[in-house]
């Protein structure tokens, strides 16, 4: 038996019992006769003493203990005489007797330690020993006892877990493929599966009314805190229902494992908002609603000034941010340039400030009176000591970086706390968002994704404004997950099919597929996926969802420990009858 206990588990009420251990060794400590080892596993770490007196030779042996040895000892569980509060083995220690090197180790390229000194490259490329480190290894526990709770949840309400493929064709989902060179069909690829989507929906045709699948899906584009290439999803799909019944089945899904995770109780129904008023208040279809700062629009009041910047202006929108009158001039400037940042795009910040003596200044004050700027503040219902941070331009536009500039302000003004949790549903999507490029609708979820049935006879109309049936889990600014009622009968997907710029041709060589399975009696259908990563990072408290992936991609989509992706050879490359273009830098 390599070991009789684990690094985390023994306590007062095991002292005098003969034990052994095995596991790393963190770290060596030499005090006058006597050399303490911290061994640490998965469960914990436990001290370990060495007495010179006792036994010179198997001191002398721990004395040249290396950083991350394996090794293991046989000992007597003792009262610690200097306890450690902050340890949960920390009332005791372990008189060795005896020491076996399993495994020596060469230094390690970095602490493993809650706070460790290795940078972020560094602990990627040897992610194995970063895993070592009990931040991480938490994360990857609470990641698996989620997996396992939804997996129990979702099991007592009838659904099945079925594995769908991984080499398909082409899904819908909009973000490029990764595609997979066929060696038995030359020429010819799969593509990676951006999501399960179809397949679920030719489930729901076999009958298999209540589906689930935690699965891994592959999209290839631009890659942010929230983004893998490879993610997973906990994909479902439910027949026979509508919206609501579908709200209802994974509010209860989400309500039970922020229950399960933080004993968190959510007594009343998650909120919806349209997604109109998400981008009228907030600039932004995942709004973080852990902290007010609601837009408020100005345009009506600003004109006739002869102040171009807002006469111009398409839309004039404000926050008010609570107590912040006594912004200086530098942290204005601040802010200024925050919004001019590239990636936000603004060009000018304005400001008003609500003195608390009820006095008002502003940058804006060589245009407007006093009297003027206070309408702007009764407006936002303002009060003495408060700044309204005014931005103006193209609509869209302009409520994306007021959207940003309120974030920014919910972080400075420490309003959003990590363990603070605020979900809601946003539904009423459009079905179409018109790309001003290529000038035409594209389907803001997927082409699967069904009207409004009050809408339908907008479809060729007013496309634009048809809302489809269609909705999003968001939770602290973070887009959960999102799923739709789906188009059931083939006749109104041909149709969806056209308005999206499909030739018939197209349509059948994408989704023939499906489209035939329809014509055998597809059931109405809908569902959702979440994003699983997001779902325990959120739950973790973290920004980032690569802290909660075992081996995550860095922001080049490059696996720097295995370095992934590489080259393949020749040989490999004949065999699958391609030749790689010259390669421009
Ligand atoms: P959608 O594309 O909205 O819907 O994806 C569902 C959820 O998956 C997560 N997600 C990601 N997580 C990490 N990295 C990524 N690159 C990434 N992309 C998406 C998000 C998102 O909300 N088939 C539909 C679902 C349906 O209609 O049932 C779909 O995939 O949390």
């Amino acid at each position: 038996m390599y070991r009789t206990n684990t690094c985390g588990e023994l306590r007062i009420s095991d002292v005098d019992s003969k034990v052994t251990l095995a596991g790393w060794v963190q770290r060596t400590r030499k005090m006058g006769g006597m050399t303490f080892v911290d061994l640490r596993d998965r469960y914990g770490i436990t001290q370990i003493v060495f007495n010179n007196e006792k036994n010179e030779a198997l001191c002398e042996a721990a004395n040249k203990l290396g950083r991350e040895f394996v090794i293991q000892i046989k000992g007597t569980v003792t009262e610690r005489s200097n306890k450690n509060p902050n340890m949960p083995t920390g009332d005791i220690e372990i008189i060795a007797d005896e020491l076996n090197i399993l495994n020596k180790s060469d230094v390690p390229p970095f602490t493993i330690e809650d706070d460790t000194d290795g940078g972020d490259d560094l602990r990627m490329k040897y992610r194995y020993l970063d895993l070592r480190r009990n931040a991480v290894r938490k994360n990857l526990e609470l990641r698996h006892k989620m997996a396992f709770e939804i997996r129990r949840y979702l099991d007592s309400k009838g659904f099945i877990e079925v594995e769908t493929p991984v080499l398909i064709k082409s899904t819908p989902e909009g973000a490029r493929d990764f595609v997979v060179p066929s060696r038995m069909n030359p020429g010819e690829f799969y593509a990676l599966p951006q999501s399960p989507q179809t397949f679920k929906q030719l489930l729901m045709v076999s009958g298999f009314d209540r589906y689930f699948q935690i699965v891994k899906c592959f999209r290839d584009e631009d890659l942010r805190a929230d983004r893998q290439p490879e993610f997973t999803q906990i994909d479902c799909e439910m027949s026979f229902v509508t919206q609501e019944d579908v709200l209802q089945m994974f509010e209860g899904l989400v309500k039970h494992i922020f229950k399960y995770v933080k004993d968190i109780d959510f007594t009343e129904p998650f909120p919806r908002m349209k997604w109109a008023d998400a981008m009228r208040l907030y600039g932004s279809d995942k709004p973080d609603t852990r902290f007010g700062m609601l837009f408020v629009e100005l345009k009506d009041l600003t004109g006739g000034k002869d102040f171009k910047v807002l006469d111009d202006a398409e839309y004039v929108g404000a926050i008010v941010a609570p107590g912040c009158a006594s912004y200086t001039r530098k942290q204005l400037d601040n802010l200024t340039e925050f919004v001019k940042r590239p990636q936000i795009g603004a060009k000018g910040l304005m400001w008003v400030k609500y003195e608390t003596d009820g006095s008002v200044k502003s940058s804006v004050s060589k245009f407007y009176s006093e009297e003027e700027l206070k309408t702007w503040l009764e407006r936002a219902d303002a009060q003495p000591g408060d700044l309204m941070l005014i931005l103006a331009g193209e609509t869209m536009k302009t409520r994306k970086q007021l959207c940003e500039l309120r974030l920014q302000m919910g972080t400075e003004l420490g309003l959003r706390d990590p363990q603070k949790f605020s979900c809601l549903w946003i539904i009423d999507f459009p079905l179409f968002e018109w790309d001003e490029e290529t000038q035409r609708f594209y389907a803001m979820h997927h082409p699967f994704t069904s009207p409004n049935p009050e809408d339908i006879e907008k479809l060729e109309t007013d496309t634009g404004n048809v809302r489809a049936t269609a909705y999003d889990m968001v939770v602290n600014g973070n887009e959960l997950g999102g799923g739709s009622i789906r188009i059931h009968d083939s006749r109104l997907q041909n149709e969806m099919f056209r308005l999206l710029g499909l030739s018939d041709e197209e349509a059948e060589y994408k989704f023939g597929f499906l489209m035939n399975a329809f014509k055998y009696g597809a059931p109405p259908h809908g569902g959702l996926a979440f994003g699983f990563d997001r779902f325990v990072s959120i739950l973790a408290g973290l920004d980032s969802i690569r802290d909660v992936i075992a081996f995550p991609k860095n922001n080049s989509g490059r696996d720097t420990m295995i370095d992934a992706p590489s080259e393949i050879d020749d040989s490999q490359l004949k065999e699958l009858n391609i030749s790689i273009l010259p390669i421009e830098k």
